[in-house]
């Protein structure tokens, strides 16, 4: 097998693409060829030795992949030798082939192609959490989302619609917005060109979003948090510009107004019931149509670098996908 090796987490240059022995599953694993691994924020973060989790060195980094179950290990159960299966292991993905743990690998009807099942479980999983769990969004409220052309954002726009809310999606360029809207944005917002503040206030008739999505962070929190309606519900999902926002707590007093926040990672390990209550219903509606990750592109795995380097150009719509 081949995989791209992180001895030295000092960033994308220093990872390697190695031949290594091909490993076979231990008691409750599989091993998997993988078929396709999309690129996560994490997964950037990783191999900077800047992400939360810091796995033991060498590590092949790629959270979230989908493939073929090739070889499985004592007392495993659900899954057996030729499954297709998705998976959010953290790590693993960008190779040939992984070792799993069987207990994070979600079997897959074969109407699912590899593609989208390697782009589902994280954003999905966290827009579901956040926007039916946390915010408790209904139908007919406004919902705004910010960086809506990324991963999480694109996720977001999806089911806030299957939920009968209607979708302001804000991002940096016309071609972002216009993106938004094919998958379902009612109206969009360049904030780059636009004054975020004006623009909301002309969408919603002066009153607000009623739940705003924010995957960003930085200087549009402020601005967004300000213009929420009463009983508003702010979604801190990320800090995908770097800065952490600072806000005044008046703000939520002069709107009765709340600040949620959104960790999906922590959800599925403290509520697992719920959280796998949720996958189900967004297989669901992926059956149904109502869902479709959006794919910027594919590249071949061996080119991962390449991707790395798209990725922090701030340009990808939707998500990347690693194939072999
Ligand atoms: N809370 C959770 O459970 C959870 C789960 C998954 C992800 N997240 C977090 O959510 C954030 C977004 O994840 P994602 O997968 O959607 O990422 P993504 O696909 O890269 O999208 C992030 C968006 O942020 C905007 N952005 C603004 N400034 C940026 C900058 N300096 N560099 C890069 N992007 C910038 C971009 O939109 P514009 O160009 O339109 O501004 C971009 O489309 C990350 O911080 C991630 O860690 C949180």
């Amino acid at each position: 097998m081949h995989a791209w090796l992180c001895e030295d987490p000092t960033g994308v240059d220093a990872l390697t693409w190695k031949e290594l022995p091909t490993p076979e599953p231990k008691a409750g694993e599989v091993r998997i060829a993988i078929k396709a691994a999309s690129l996560n924020f994490p997964d950037l973060l990783i191999v900077q030795n800047k992400y939360q989790i810091k796995p033991p060195l060498p590590f092949v980094p790629g959270s979230e992949y989908a493939g073929v179950v090739e070889a499985v290990g004592d007392g495993v159960k659900h899954l057996k030798v030729g499954q297709n299966v998705a998976c959010l292991s953290g790590t693993g993905g960008f190779g040939t082939h992984t070792i799993a743990p069987a207990a994070l690998c979600i079997p897959l009807p074969d109407s699912f192609p590899h593609v989208d099942a390697a782009a589902f479980i994280m954003i999905y999983a966290t827009s579901h959490h956040a926007l039916v769990d946390r915010a408790q969004l209904k139908a007919g409220e406004t919902v705004l989302v910010l960086g809506a052309a990324g991963g999480v954002g694109t996720s977001a726009i999806q089911i806030a619609k299957a939920l009968g809310a209607k979708v302001i999606a804000a991002a940096s360029t016309d071609e972002k917005c216009a993106l938004c809207r094919t998958i379902g944005a009612d109206a969009t917002i360049n904030y780059s060109t636009e004054n975020l503040r004006e623009a909301i206030k002309a969408l919603t008739d002066g009153k607000g979003p009623d739940v705003i999505y924010d995957p960003v962070g930085g200087e549009f929190a402020e601005p967004a948090f300000r213009s929420i309606a009463w009983r508003g519900r702010y979604l801190v999902v990320g800090f995908a510009s770097g800065p952490i926002p600072s806000l005044p707590l008046n703000l939520t007093l002069l709107k009765g107004a709340s600040i949620v926040g959104v960790f999906w990672g922590g959800f599925a390990k403290n509520e697992p019931k719920a959280s796998a209550a949720a996958l189900a219903e967004l297989a669901q509606w992926y059956a149904q149509g109502k869902i479709k990750p959006v794919i910027d592109r594919t590249m071949p795995m061996a080119e991962l670098k390449a991707a790395y380097a798209y990725m922090g150009s701030r340009g990808v719509k939707g998500k990347l996908v690693m194939v072999n």
